[in-house]
């Protein structure tokens, strides 16, 4: 099938360079002329794990294609818009750059062609799009299709999705979708049929659902350090329960990433549009913002007067270079505030954090330069390698051995044994019960 995708976004990218490995032929389009010429030349752009293997075998064997240019669009059986949809200012989507691609595609594709968003948007976009390609003389379908890809796991969700949402308004729409995921289908995913506000709504619902998870076990994890309980053994006892479910109980400093944080607020903005306010999803989205300066409080509490610090991580979570609403950078900026220096570590997400013009903080090449001479380490990226560091070593270039691990990702026996107070979340310090 040949099947086009607007915007080589993360979604876009990802889902265009999948949909070559189930057999479809696939054009992308971005305005970005400098994207499209790196993307043409197998250059991934993104940190996403085997993703770059897949695009340079699809653009190999002529799977795959990129244009700046819609009419390449023309002989399209399918185009999903893949485009962002930005939070505006009180925090509804922007939905822009969705409307300019409908469009577009419309003046370019055959009327039978199915339009699918798979742009995150809010419950009721498809019927305006609709009334839009209507309203401007275009005879186009528009169906729903939301993705639930992780950042750093995407290739691993895509070949096994929990399930597949189809959002359409007739079964032939429906029919068209079963034939770009057929391959999958036949994997017996489960598939959810509905229409389009629904399938728009299971997206807002899931994200939003995630992260009020993880603000509650956020909370948990709190009170564990009062009442002396542990948050790691806690989330297993609990997450064995299969009615909640054993991920998403980790805590940490607070979700962030480009999805939760825009997503819960988009829902939150969108509830209160109708007067129906979701108490719960407000209440976990101060928290988790309310969770930052937690963080940086907690580090404060520890540290007293010494502001010599490293930071391990910058990235909103390990396997990505993603630095978009990361908790590491929100609580970079609240100690900046309180007069910290910082060098900071990334094993991936430096150029995208330098891109942040962040003032007043170093950047070191590894763990190793990063902790010289600091007051403390302190861990906001659970990347595998910092499960790996070698303390002993460390502890002769710290000036002093405080590891504060946020992402509960260290061997704390190890960092203790070469000398480090060690702190973490969800449980109280046994070196001196700061
Ligand atoms: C999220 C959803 O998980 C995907 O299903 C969805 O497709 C995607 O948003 C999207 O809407 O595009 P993603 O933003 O890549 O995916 O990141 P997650 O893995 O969900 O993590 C979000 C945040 O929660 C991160 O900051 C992460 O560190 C944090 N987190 C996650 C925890 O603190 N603890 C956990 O147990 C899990």
């Amino acid at each position: 099938m040949k099947v086009g995708i607007v915007g080589t976004g993360y979604v876009g990218l990802v889902t265009g360079a999948m949909f070559s490995t189930i057999d479809h032929n696939v054009i992308c389009i971005d305005s970005d002329n400098g994207k499209i010429e790196k993307l043409a030349s197998g250059n991934p752009i993104i940190f996403e794990q085997n993703l770059g293997d897949i695009l340079n075998k699809a653009l190999l064997n002529k799977q795959i294609a990129f244009s700046s240019e819609y009419h390449d669009l023309r002989d399209c059986e399918a185009v999903l818009i893949c485009v962002g949809t930005p939070p505006s200012e009180d925090g509804s989507a922007d939905l822009s750059y969705v409307k300019n691609a409908v469009l577009e595609a419309a003046k370019n594709i055959n009327s039978s062609t199915l339009i699918i968003i798979k742009s995150t948007v809010p419950p009721g976009t498809c019927k305006e799009m609709q009334r839009l390609l209507q309203e401007n003389g275009y005879e186009h379908k528009i169906a729903s299709n939301p993705e639930f890809l992780r950042e750093g796991s995407a290739v691993f969700d895509f070949q096994n999705p929990d399930r597949l949402v189809f959002g359409t308004s007739s079964d032939i729409d429906t029919q068209i979708l079963r034939g770009i995921y057929q391959s999958q289908i036949n994997k017996k995913i489960p598939t959810v049929e509905t229409d389009t506000t629904t399938s728009e709504m299971i997206k807002y619902t899931s994200n939003s659902f995630l992260a009020i998870k993880l603000s509650f076990i956020n909370e948990m994890a709190n009170l564990c350090e009062y009442v002396d309980a542990d948050i790691d053994a806690l989330s297993k006892g609990v997450g064995l329960d299969k009615r909640i479910g054993e991920l998403f109980l980790k805590a940490g400093p607070g979700y962030g990433g480009s999805c939760f944080p825009k997503d819960t607020s988009a829902l939150s903005q969108l509830a209160a549009s109708y007067n129906c306010r979701s108490e719960i999803l407000d209440s976990a989205i101060s928290s988790n913002i309310a969770r930052y300066s937690m963080m940086s409080d907690k580090i404060k509490n520890i540290l007293g007067e010494r502001r010599d610090v490293a930071i391990l991580g910058i990235a909103f979570k390990g396997n990505t270079d993603d630095v978009r609403k990361s908790p590491s950078i929100e609580i970079i900026k609240l100690l900046l505030q309180d007069g910290f220096r910082i060098t900071v570590f990334d094993p991936v997400a430096l150029d995208n954090f330098k891109s942040l013009n962040i003032e007043d903080v170093s950047i070191a090449d590894s763990v190793e330069q990063a902790s010289e001479n600091k007051d403390a380490i302190i861990i906001l990226t659970e990347w595998h390698e910092f499960a790996e560091i070698n303390w002993n070593k460390i502890s002769g270039l710290v000036r002093g051995k405080i590891l504060i691990d946020l992402r509960k990702i260290t061997d704390e026996n190890a960092a203790k044994t070469a000398g480090f107070e060690y702190y973490t979340i969800g449980k109280k310090y046994s070196n001196n019960g700061a």
